[in-house]
């Protein structure tokens, strides 16, 4: 009987990446890392395994009832393949909290994972671009943050109408929540996570779910849409929610115009953030296409993390950046480029007689600073050019043993069909012209 062979697809929600994805992956990635290290914020990473512990203390119940890829290891310890970033960062620097030379600025691009249902703009393995401030008390951290998220998009060559920056306030909801509304602790979570939905769902189910959870719906749910359609100033009418808190919001969304951020920054009751962690401020940014409904950045500040593991007390604010949301941005309003192998060579083997005077010269182009490719094969010519194209190459090296014998070297255009001698005694520096690097 025939050997049963394993299927070749990879593991739902996830992805391989081929070298051509990879090219596109590592472009993104560098330009992130570009902005991001030109605010002055160190890159960190930590282990794709921690303690369940970490994530059941705050990351709230959705994450660690229904998304982790958790077990119990060989040691009886539980843990769990990391679904976020925070709570790794938040452990990292409670253990050096003092000797960190504050603020602190870090960023990550860790791949986390978490079991959900696939679908646009959302797998169970992404990679997440996470930004975060410690030590900053006052807004200009929110500020900050939101800037240099906002430049990220704009070195993609995005347009300030491409997105939009939706922010709000953990004391605003709770406010609401707890003193307008009067609900008990035990509710608040559960009306909240409606109010999060409120956008994905039908009306009618809106109002089924908060029916569901609401003691007195006929007047809860009339201030549930007055609250929802508020904005920084109708929203002092509610006499319950923290005046000097909206003020501070008002505050700042001036300070966000005056720096050119009018036309793409609101303020949203809507945004709620599903994380426990958050304690203030809190924003997504969206893409304004309708076809990508996903959030690109999801953020806020979270004052008691570090608490969680020191008496110390240092609070954070940042944001994580999703690459499949980001990769259907980019796609969307047409902001990636043609990727191209046109600063590098490929030279194909035409005589083994020539193989180490190759070797010689593929050294020589490599240690200036040249992508080589060669071929280990003696092939025909037309084999070789062929083989060369299927791989990306647009110039080719030809050196055989006449080339070697006249002290040259051909440089072959695929693209434009032509051929040039160049100086073999002085081949780096010429190629490097032609080239363009
Ligand atoms: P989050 O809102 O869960 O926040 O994720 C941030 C971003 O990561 C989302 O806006 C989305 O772009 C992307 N993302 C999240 N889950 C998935 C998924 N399953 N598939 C594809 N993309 C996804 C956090 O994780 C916070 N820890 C961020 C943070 C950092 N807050 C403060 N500092």
């Amino acid at each position: 009987m025939a050997e049963k062979k394993l299927p070749t697809s990879n593991y739902k929600g996830t992805r391989d990446f081929y070298p051509e994805d990879m090219v596109f992956r590592n472009w993104m990635f560098s330009r992130m890392r570009e902005v991001v290290e030109s605010f002055g914020y160190r890159e960190y990473d930590g282990p794709i395994l921690e303690s369940i512990d970490l994530f059941k203390a705050k990351s709230g119940q959705e994450i660690v009832e229904k998304q982790l890829y958790d077990f119990v290891d060989k040691g009886d310890r539980h843990v769990t393949i990391r679904p976020e970033m925070t709570p790794t960062l938040a452990r990292m620097v409670a253990a050096k909290v003092r000797d960190l030379p504050k603020p602190i600025r870090w960023f990550s691009i860790p791949n986390l994972w978490r079991y959900e249902a696939p679908g646009h703009g959302r797998l169970r393995e992404h990679w997440q671009l996470n930004v975060d401030i410690f030590g900053v008390n006052s807004l200009r951290a929110e500020f900050e943050i939101l800037q240099l998220a906002a430049s990220i998009l704009y070195a993609f060559g995005a347009k300030s109408t491409d997105f939009r920056i939706q922010f709000s306030h953990r004391r605003i909801l709770s406010d609401f929540l707890q003193k307008s509304l009067g609900l008990p602790a035990d509710k608040e979570q559960a009306v909240a996570k409606i109010l999060d939905k409120k956008s994905k769902i039908t009306r009618e189910e809106f109002l089924s779910l908060l029916r569901e959870v609401l003691d007195n719906p006929e007047t809860q749910i009339p201030l549930i849409d007055r609250y929802l359609e508020s904005d920084l100033t109708s929203l002092t009418q509610f006499p319950e929610i923290s005046p000097e808190v909206i003020a501070e919001m008002q505050n700042f969304y001036r300070e966000m115009e005056a720096v050119g951020h009018s036309d793409n920054l609101d303020f949203d009751p809507s945004i709620i953030r599903g994380f426990d962690y958050y304690t203030g401020f809190i924003f997504e940014i969206f893409d304004t296409d309708p076809k990508n409904k996903r959030s690109l950045y999801g953020g806020g500040r979270y004052d008691n993390l570090i608490g969680l593991f020191s008496n110390d007390q240092l609070s954070g604010i940042g944001f994580g950046l999703g690459d499949v949301t980001l990769q259907n941005f980019l796609e969307t309003h047409n902001l990636i480029p043609e990727f191209n192998r046109d600063d590098s060579v490929y030279i194909p083997l035409l005589s083994d007689s020539v193989f180490l005077d190759l070797v010689q010269l593929t050294t020589e182009l490599r240690s200036s600073g040249i992508t080589v490719e060669t071929s280990l094969d003696v092939q025909k010519m037309g084999k070789q050019i062929q083989n060369a194209e299927k791989k990306g190459f647009r110039y080719l090296l030809i050196f055989g043993e006449d080339e070697r014998n006249e002290g040259k070297v051909l440089l072959k255009d695929l693209k434009q069909s032509s051929q040039k001698p160049l100086n073999r005694e002085k081949l780096a520096e010429e190629l490097k012209r032609e080239l363009g690097i």
